[in-house]
C-alpha cells in the first residue's frame, strides 16, 4: 500500500528462520514492512525484531558500514546490510529475501558460526611485525613510508572482516582449510608493508596446498566485497612473490636499512625489480 504522498509503502521482507532446537531445516517467513526512500534492510529487519517478532536473530552493531557484522546474502548476493537500500533489492513482486552468509554453519536464523574465518584470519598472523635486534628491541626512530609503498597496499587496510568475500567463494564452500580472500588479502597486506620484516616466513605459508594457488580465481570474493576491494589481485600478487620470496626479503631488509628514510619513486617493497 502507497501512502498519500508515496513516500511510504508496504513491501514483503522474506527472512530466512532456523531455531536449531525445534526446527529440522531453515524455512522463509513472510513479514510486511513499511517502506520509505530512507529505509535500509537493517531497518526494516530492526523493525521486524521490534514490532512482529522480538525472536528475529541477527548480527549488527555499527549501523555504518564499518564494523563488518551484518554480512547477509540479499538476494542471492552477500551484502552489508546497513549499507544497503532496502528498495534497491525488491523484486517485481515487491519482495526481498534475506539468508544468512552461505556455506557457513547457522546458529540461528541469519546468525552463522564464523569460527573457520577466524581461524584463518589468525593463521595469517595478521599483525605487524616490526625489525628489532637480537635483544627484540624495535628501533625507536620514526619508520617513514612512502606514498609509492602505500599505494602499493591498494586500499587492503580498508577491509573490515565482514566475511561476505570468504562466504562467497566457492572453494571455502568445500574446504574450509583453504586460507581464504580475507586473510589472503591481511597476509598481503603485511607482506607488502616496508615495516614488515618477515615477508619470506609468510610467503612459505601461502605457498602451502591450502595457500594462494588453492584460490581458482573465481572472483566472487571481489563481487561480494562491500568496500570494492580486490582480494583476487592481491592473491596475484601474493602468487607472484611466493616464487621469489628469498630476493624479497632481501630487499625487505635493505629498505629497512633505511627506516626514516622513504624511498620515493623506489619500486613499493623494491619488489618490481626482482
Ligand atoms: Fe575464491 Fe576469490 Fe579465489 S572467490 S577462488 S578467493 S578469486
Ligand atoms: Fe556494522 Fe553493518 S552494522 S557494518
Amino acid at each position: 500500500m502507497t501512502t498519500a504522498n508515496g513516500t511510504s509503502k508496504t513491501v514483503t521482507v522474506r527472512v530466512q528462520r532456523f531455531n536449531p532446537d525445534v526446527d529440522k531445516k531453515p524455512y522463509l517467513a513472510d513479514f510486511p514492512v513499511q517502506m520509505t526512500p530512507d529505509t535500509t534492510i537493517l531497518d526494516a529487519l530492526e523493525s521486524i525484531k521490534a514490532e512482529q517478532d522480538g525472536s528475529v536473530t541477527y548480527r549488527r552493531s555499527c549501523r555504518h558500514a564499518i564494523c563488518g557484522s551484518c554480512a547477509m546474502n540479499i538476494n542471492g548476493h552477500n551484502v552489508l546490510v546497513c549499507h544497503e537500500p532496502l528498495r534497491n533489492h525488491l523484486d517485481r513482486k515487491g519482495q526481498v529475501t534475506i539468508r544468512p552468509l552461505p556455506y557457513l554453519p547457522i546458529i540461528k536464523d541469519l546468525v552463522v558460526d564464523r569460527t573457520s574465518f577466524w581461524q584463518q584470519y589468525l593463521r595469517v598472523k595478521p599483525w605487524l611485525i616490526p625489525p628489532s635486534d637480537s635483544s627484540g628491541n624495535v628501533p625507536e626512530t620514526e619508520f617513514r613510508v612512502s606514498p609509492e609503498e602505500v599505494a602499493a597496499l591498494n586500499d587492503a587496510e580498508k577491509c573490515i572482516m565482514c566475511g561476505a568475500c570468504y562466504s562467497a567463494c566457492t572453494v571455502v564452500a568445500f574446504n574450509k582449510k583453504y586460507i581464504g580472500p580475507h586473510a589472503l588479502l591481511k597476509s598481503f597486506l603485511r607482506v607488502m608493508d616496508p615495516r614488515d620484516s618477515t615477508p619470506a616466513e609468510r610467503l612459505a605459508d601461502l605457498d602451502q596446498g591450502d595457500g594462494v594457488f588453492r584460490c581458482h580465481t573465481i572472483f566472487n570474493c571481489i563481487d561480494a566485497c562491500p568496500k570494492g576491494l580486490d582480494p583476487t589481485k592481491a592473491i596475484e600478487t601474493l602468487r607472484g612473490l611466493v616464487q621469489k620470496r628469498a630476493k624479497f626479503e632481501e630487499t625487505r631488509q635493505q629498505r629497512q636499512q633505511k627506516l626514516a628514510q622513504p624511498i620515493l619513486n623506489d619500486p613499493p617493497g623494491g619488489f618490481a625489480n626482482l
